[in-house]
């Protein structure tokens, strides 16, 4: 699959099968987090893997769907944000590294049949406290993993001659 098939093939899955995800494809999505680029080459990220029922129904108070936390694993990407580079207006990059990171993850996701949505929209004080995250440590993404039980939206995204400009805005 060439990468814009890879890009259009993906899409926000919000329904999954319980079918199990082996840990052999959990490990390929997890190295393709690891593989993302981050500025200055921080890495200022930590995957959580959740699998476990219990923790998975405890993470409906920080997001309640059900395709989310019903979903056999759960990721969620974290940032330390003092690892992550400063530039020189004081902009911490550590989101856009863990974003990107996820991201890479999602992606890995679709290529091998298993489906992925972003999740911003959560509680982060119950997240960290579910997780037992350390001060320090932001959960900045979360994603179900699993078997897509449905296909994603059609793609609704902006023409490129809205958003491109050529040598100046
Ligand atoms: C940073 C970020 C946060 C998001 N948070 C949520 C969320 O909390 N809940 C949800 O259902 N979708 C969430 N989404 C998914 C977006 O709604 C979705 O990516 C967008 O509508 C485009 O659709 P597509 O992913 O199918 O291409 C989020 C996406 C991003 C990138």
């Amino acid at each position: 699959m060439s990468f814009l098939d890879l890009a259009a093939k993906r899409g926000s899955i919000r329904a999954y099968k319980t079918d199990p995800v082996s840990e052999e494809l959990l490990a390929q999505v997890l190295e393709a987090g690891r593989l993302a680029p981050s500025a200055a080459n921080q890495q200022p990220w930590h995957f959580i893997v959740v699998r476990d029922e219990q923790v998975r129904q405890r993470l409906q108070q920080a997001y309640a769907k059900e395709w989310f936390w019903k979903t056999p694993v759960l990721l969620v990407v974290c940032t330390e944000t003092k690892r992550g580079w400063v530039r020189q207006d004081g902009k911490n990059y550590a989101s856009v590294d863990g974003a990107i990171a996820m991201d890479h993850m999602t992606l890995c996701a679709a290529d091998l049949g298993l489906g992925t949505c972003w999740v911003g929209a959560f509680h982060p004080a119950k997240v960290k406290e579910i997780l037992g995250l350390p001060d320090g440590i932001e959960p900045l993404a979360m994603t179900p993993l699993g078997v897509p039980a449905a296909e994603p939206r059609p793609k609704i995204r902006k023409d490129l001659k809205e958003i491109v400009h050529y040598e100046r805005w």
